[in-house]
């Protein structure tokens, strides 16, 4: 059966195929086209079309699509968080997508324009608010709090009661342990174990994850 409502990706690079392929798998929503630069324009992705770049937003949005930011965040997410805005400034709207190989607690709630990736794994009381990207294999133990424009990459784990702030990135196979607080605009590198609170923005790395020295 054909999804019955429209959607536009914005970013049409490597995190935008696996957004795609969580899309299709939903078969919630069309795909209607890709929004990147000039100079993509007719450029085909998986088979669907850029169709525009991101002086078209506000003229797509007011037409009240739903949109999904497709760019992906690996340290600075201030592309997606501006986008976002124009969004939802111009009446465009951003729903949740949630892979159905997902485990979503329906005693969890996640707000708009977040993505549940393939195998993700959200339990019982946790919060994900805006604009997050939850990838694939990650764990979001119950009580988590996850704050706007974070991205909690492929497998890493963040177990019960953490609060990670907002535009944070949580790098591949990250663990935090249970009861840890993350500040804001806080980059984990991959494979890090986080084992006690972050209160200062910056890069960890390691085991235990600690402050990279060259900051
Ligand atoms: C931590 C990170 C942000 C650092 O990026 P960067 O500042 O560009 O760092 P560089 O690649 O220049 O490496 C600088 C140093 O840090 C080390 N380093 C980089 N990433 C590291 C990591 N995850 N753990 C431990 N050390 C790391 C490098 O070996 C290098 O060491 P050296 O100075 O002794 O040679 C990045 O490597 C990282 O882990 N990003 C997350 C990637 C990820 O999880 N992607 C998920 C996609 S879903």
């Amino acid at each position: 059966m054909k999804a019955n409502e429209n959607i536009i990706l914005i970013g049409g690079g490597g995190h935008c195929k696996a957004c795609i392929d969580v899309i299709e798998t939903e078969n919630k929503f069309q795909i209607i086209g890709i929004i990147d630069v000039p100079e993509k324009l007719g450029q085909v992705i998986l088979g669907y079309k850029i169709i525009g770049n991101d002086d078209n937003i506000p003229d797509f949005a007011k037409q009240g699509y739903n949109f999904l930011i497709t760019i992906g965040h690996l340290g600075n997410p201030n592309q997606r968080i501006k986008l976002y805005d124009i969004v939802k400034e111009n009446g465009g709207l951003l729903p949740v997508i949630i892979s159905p190989i997902a485990h979503v607690s329906k005693h969890s709630s996640i707000l708009q324009g977040t993505i549940i990736m393939h195998h993700a794994l959200i339990n019982a009381d946790a919060k994900i608010s805006e604009n997050c990207i939850i990838n694939n294999k990650a764990l979001i133990e119950h009580d988590v709090i996850i704050e706007d424009n974070t991205h909690i990459s492929t497998g890493a784990l963040i177990n019960g009661n953490c609060r990670i702030g907002k535009n944070c990135l949580v790098g591949s196979g990250v663990v935090v342990k249970q009861l840890i607080n993350i500040c804001q605009n806080t980059i984990v590198g991959a494979g890090a174990v986080v084992v006690c609170d972050i209160v200062n923005s910056g890069i960890y790395t390691g085991i235990p994850a600690k402050k990279k020295d060259n900051e």
